[in-house]
């Protein structure tokens, strides 16, 4: 078995995981002296191509925690995307300090059914979507240390493999067909009174005083949502605020009252420092 490039698969539409991969994937090249490949899958025109990957292929995907789970509308797309031909492959979430709960188990999930072996899997705490103050400052300078840390363990992992033509994977993360790989069901927003914050419907709105007509929503939102006029948005929303943080003039905004208040409950119950947590 020899290594010969890296191929970093990320969906990441605030930016956050990407982040968290180029950190990951910078030690790991670094360390293995092999290039890194970027397939971004964050915009609609860039989730079409289907790719095949062999065992000269390290894989590391990366996705953020969307409700506990892999965002449910990318996982279909990323269930079919590749086969990968016994490929290592490392599996990275990023979490807005809540928790990241099943993510990263799904995750692990779908490279395993895609015919990759996980070598090792990362969830790491990044500042919230929806709050600056929900994880802020994450991710740190001790967690982007932790970051190359397990670059350089996976490096070694793989190298050791190399020699011996063996790799294993984490416990915690083995294919669901050996039954240790745990998927729990999506996580329920609550309001700040702890009832149900039922806002899948909600779209973001444009302060048109504001907005200077310059596109970026409309480019930037990862499931082509918002129509070229820029004042409607007639597709699915999954609230993953790209438009609204990527917007140059602060015009785009979430005004639905039930995600407001889950928004304010994250800031008063989530203010705490998450733990990351690498398995290796
Ligand atoms: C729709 C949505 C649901 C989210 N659900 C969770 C969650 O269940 N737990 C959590 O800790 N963070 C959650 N987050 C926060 C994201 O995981 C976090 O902000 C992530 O780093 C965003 O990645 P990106 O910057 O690559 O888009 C959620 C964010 C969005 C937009
Ligand atoms: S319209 Fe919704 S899905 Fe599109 S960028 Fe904005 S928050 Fe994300
Ligand atoms: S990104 Fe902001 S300023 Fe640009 S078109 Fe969209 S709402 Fe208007």
């Amino acid at each position: 078995m020899k290594i010969r490039r890296i191929i970093n698969i990320y969906f990441s539409p605030t930016g956050e995981t990407a982040g968290v991969g180029r950190v990951f994937c910078a030690r790991l090249a670094e360390k293995l002296g092999v290039p890194v490949e970027n397939v971004d899958i964050t915009l609609p025109s860039e989730r079409r191509g289907t790719y095949g990957f062999g065992e000269e292929d390290l894989l590391v995907l990366a996705v953020p925690t969307y409700a506990g789970r892999v965002p449910n509308k990318i996982e279909p797309y990323l269930r079919g995307m590749f086969r990968a031909e016994g490929s290592p492959c490392v599996t990275l979430v990023t979490f807005g300090n809540r928790a990241f709960d099943s993510s990263l188990a799904e995750l692990a999930d779908i490279a395993w059914k895609s015919g990759a072996r996980v070598i090792a899997g990362g969830a790491f705490a990044a500042r919230h979507a929806f709050s600056d103050r929900v994880g802020e400052g994450r991710p740190s300078g001790p967690d982007r240390e932790m970051m190359e840390t397990m670059a350089e363990n996976t490096a070694q992992k793989v190298l050791d493999a190399c020699e011996s033509d063996d790799i294993t994977s984490p416990e915690e993360l083995r294919g669901s067909y050996e039954k240790t790989l745990k998927i729990d069901n999506y996580y329920v927003p609550l309001t700040e009174t702890g009832q149900r914050a039922v806002f899948l419907k909600a779209k973001p709105k444009v302060d048109t005083e504001r907005c200077v007509g310059c596109g970026t929503c409309v480019h930037s939102c990862p499931m082509g949502a918002i129509a070229e006029d820029i004042l409607s948005t007639p597709g699915t929303c999954i609230k993953c605020q790209a438009c609204v943080r990527k917007c140059p003039a602060g015009a785009r905004y979430f005004d639905d009252e039930a995600f407001l208040s889950h928004v304010r409950m994250l800031e008063r119950d989530y203010g705490r420092r998450a733990e990351n947590v690498v398995y290796i």
